[in-house]
């Protein structure tokens, strides 16, 4: 929206999330709201702050009175921008405790063996996503960004696309994804990837996210991705690494100058000063390693005597999901270890452990960031880890060191930590002695890049980028959907036209055989339309095909169409005429070096072949392992790539196929010169990689239709064939 000075306003932002970002407490009728400190409130908080947005999430509790969640309603309405989304106790029993925490948390977290599926629990899950998709639908006015979430509202971006076509919806998840062995156990797993698929971005916090992911689409719905963008029902799904941070400003600022913060680091200093603090800060969540970690300690103290008075844990562990069973378990477990260590090496003057299990203020956990020698962060699994992050902001003017797991999301990104194997005790043990006994300059190196690096990709930034990407989104969105409206301006145009042209790409690959695709003929349908729309003598039709002439001519030979073979190489004008070569003189010998490759692919790729057409020559993999065949793929598009480079060949990617052609010849070109000889209505129909040059060359106020999905410069998609082949019959009607 312009503004009278002339610059863009941002668009509105509508945030959705399970969670709003606060603790709600009520005493009688009065409600205190009290901000919440995690990762993923402080990260959303910079875009809401800047006041042309509303957030939308679970208040934390039923408020099952109507007076109460309106006075509520109206309090974070009004003075926050929040907008509480309210859930029943059993819905939040089976969609939060259930479903979300009990089946897609492990899953994610790659604890195969917490999950449990629930059918009452999946079906309270898309009640709830539904519930939200209501809730923002009201909120709604068309020009705004939506950014969804987390795993508890993957249906969300979907439920909301089926409603608002042209909305920008983005979805960022905060945990891992996992691989798609992983995922694909869960017996929902193809609605879960049609609700991500909803979104125009999807972000994720590491590449190895992205790429589970996208394995997962292509294992479960056979959609390949494009440099990292799938084409998903006429549109593009962007899928990008954005890792999220911090606001380092809010820990400096904290430690530099806020009252409280300033005394608990005197107070902490003092008591600790003949000490060397070790500090695990998480929620107590089995996927954050806690029980390794203090068998870890427990390995160092037995090990290593002079550590023993040296040195303290503390382990700051924040209660979290207690009706989960697996968190009741933990909570136990580490219990009694704690119990354990404290028992076997404890002094009347040192307690190894100091074990808190409750929420902190801030100021605690500035102070204890700041004066931890080490930070101990092993997760067994994390999409993140933002205390690793914090801690490297809050060593401004220290030498700490930080132990991280390699399973840390955080790990890509903060390369001077002390890597640690979390499921390695012995290993961790060792590390932590080898970093108690460094020398301070030694570790003030790495401490000074870590700091450095993360108070220079701030959480603000994360977001901004992220919006950024989802803003710009707009201006890509191709092609749209051929609906009634659009078929019948299509209808009216051909029938007002004198003179029209009907390009019609004939190839697409059933999904399921490369039998079928050599073998069967077109049906009647296709060709009693297609002699009709021909004996139309205000019709040029032209039938193109990566099909050989014969094949061409025994199939099409008696509808009257211009026929087009071997994907532009030869042309038929007329029934009457010759085939004829579109380019005489190609040398083939390049043959000779490609084909063996190629075979060489059929032989590593059970249901793989070789397909060879005039001037052209393909390994297809239509009835090969799908993440196998398309591995090969990848791996022979490259090879060809840099063999074939500056050779004037061309190395395609297909359906399920990988093809190499000479660059001059294209459907395009014929599709150019058939159109040369002028029309007032020209339509181009087709569904293949080659029928792209073909949508090319149709003016772009005329009519390109793609079938199937996936990426297209066509300006509308039809879902199928015969959604084509009924299109060519009303044409035919008209004719007729
Ligand atoms: C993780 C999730 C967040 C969640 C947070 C706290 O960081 O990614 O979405 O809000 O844990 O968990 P809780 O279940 O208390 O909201």
């Amino acid at each position: 929206m312009a503004q009278s000075d002339g610059t863009t306003a941002a668009p509105r932002l509508l945030i959705v999330s399970n969670r709003l970002p606060v603790t709600i407490h009520q005493d009688g009728d009065e409600f205190t709201v009290e901000r919440s400190s995690g990762g993923l409130a402080t990260a959303l908080s910079h875009p809401h702050a800047a006041g042309n947005s509303l957030w939308l999430g679970w208040p934390g509790s039923a408020y099952e009175s109507d007076a109460d969640r309106r006075r509520l309603t109206r309090l974070l309405r009004n003075t926050y921008r929040f907008s509480p989304v309210y859930l029943t106790d059993e819905q939040v029993q089976r969609y939060y405790y259930g479903f979300s925490n009990g089946a897609l948390w492990p899953l994610c977290h790659f604890f195969e063996a917490h999950v449990v599926y629930d059918d009452d629990e999946w079906e309270a899950y898309v009640q709830v996503n539904r519930l939200f998709c209501d809730a923002v639908a009201a909120e709604v006015r068309g020009d705004e960004l939506i950014w969804v979430h987390d795993y508890h509202l993957f249906l969300l971006p979907d439920m909301l696309r089926q409603r608002f076509p042209e909305a920008r919806i983005g979805f960022f998840l905060h945990t891992p994804f996992p691989p798609s062995e992983l995922f694909r156990v869960l017996p929902c797993r193809e609605v879960l990837l049609r609700g991500l698929l909803g979104a125009d971005v999807v972000g994720f916090q590491t590449f190895n996210n992205l790429q589970n992911f996208l394995y997962s689409v292509y294992r479960v719905l056979g959609i390949a991705a494009d440099m990292n963008a799938l084409a998903y029902e006429g549109r593009p799904v962007h899928c990008a690494v954005h890792p999220i941070s911090v606001d380092p400003n809010q820990f400096i600022n904290a430690l530099d100058s806020d009252s409280d913060t300033l005394e608990e680091s005197r107070r902490l200093d003092e008591a600790m000063a003949d000490r060397k603090v070790i500090l695990g800060m998480d929620r107590l969540d089995y996927s954050k390693g806690i029980p390794g970690r203090l068998r870890a300690y427990q390995r160092l103290l037995g090990a290593h005597p002079e550590w023993r008075e040296a040195v303290t844990l503390v382990q700051v562990a924040v209660p979290s999901r207690e009706q989960v069973t697996a968190y009741q378990d933990l909570r136990r477990q580490v219990d009694e270890l704690v119990g354990e260590i404290n028992g076997t090496y404890g002094t009347t003057t040192w307690t190894p452990v100091q074990y808190v299990h409750r929420n902190l203020p801030f100021a605690e956990i500035c102070a204890l960031l700041r004066r931890a020698d080490i930070a101990l962060i092993t997760p067994l699994r994390d999409g993140m880890n933002l205390v690793a992050k914090e801690y490297a902001v809050c060593q401004k003017e220290r030498a700490g060191a930080l132990i991280l797991s390699e399973f840390a999301g955080a790990s890509s990104e903060l390369g001077e930590a002390f890597f640690v194997n979390p499921y390695d005790t012995e290993g961790m043990a060792a590390r932590m002695h080898e970093v108690l006994s460094s020398s301070d300059e030694a570790l003030a190196d790495r401490m000074g890049a870590l700091h450095r690096r993360v108070c220079g990709h701030t959480v603000h930034a994360w977001a901004q980028k992220f919006l950024d990407e989802l803003a710009s989104v707009q201006t890509q969105r191709t092609p749209c959907a051929l609906n009634d409206t659009a078929q019948r301006r299509l209808l009216v145009a051909y029938a007002k036209a004198e003179k029209r042209v009907l390009l019609l790409g004939y190839d697409d690959v059933p999904a399921s055989s490369v039998e079928r695709w050599y073998h069967t003929a077109p049906g009647a349908d296709l060709l009693d339309a297609l002699q009709t729309v021909s004996q139309d003598t205000r019709n040029t039709v032209a039938v193109l095909s990566g099909r050989d002439r014969d094949t061409m001519e025994n199939w099409f030979g008696s509808c009257g169409s211009i026929l087009v073979a071997e994907d532009g190489g030869w042309i038929r004008e007329s029934p009457q005429a010759f085939w004829r070569q579109t380019l005489a003189d190609l040398d083939d010998a390049w043959k000779t070096t490609v084909r063996p490759i190629l075979e060489e692919a059929v032989t590593r790729t059970p249901g793989s072949m070789l397909v060879e057409r005039g001037h052209s020559l393909g390994w297809q993999y239509h009835l090969a392992d799908p993440e196998f065949g398309l591995w090969q793929a990848h791996e022979l598009y490259g090879q060809l790539q840099a063999l074939l480079a500056g050779s004037g060949l061309q190395v395609q990617r297909g359906n399920k196929l990988v093809e190499i052609k000479w660059a001059e010849i294209h459907k395009g070109m014929l599709g150019a010169q058939i159109i040369a000889a002028g029309a007032d209505f020209i339509m181009a129909v087709g569904g293949r990689h080659s029928d792209e040059t073909l949508f090319e060359s149709v003016p772009p106020e005329q009519w390109t239709v793609k079938t199937g999905t996936g990426f297209s410069r066509a300006q509308f998609v039809l879902p199928t064939t015969t959604d084509a082949v009924a299109l060519l019959q009303t044409l035919a009607e008209l004719s007729a």
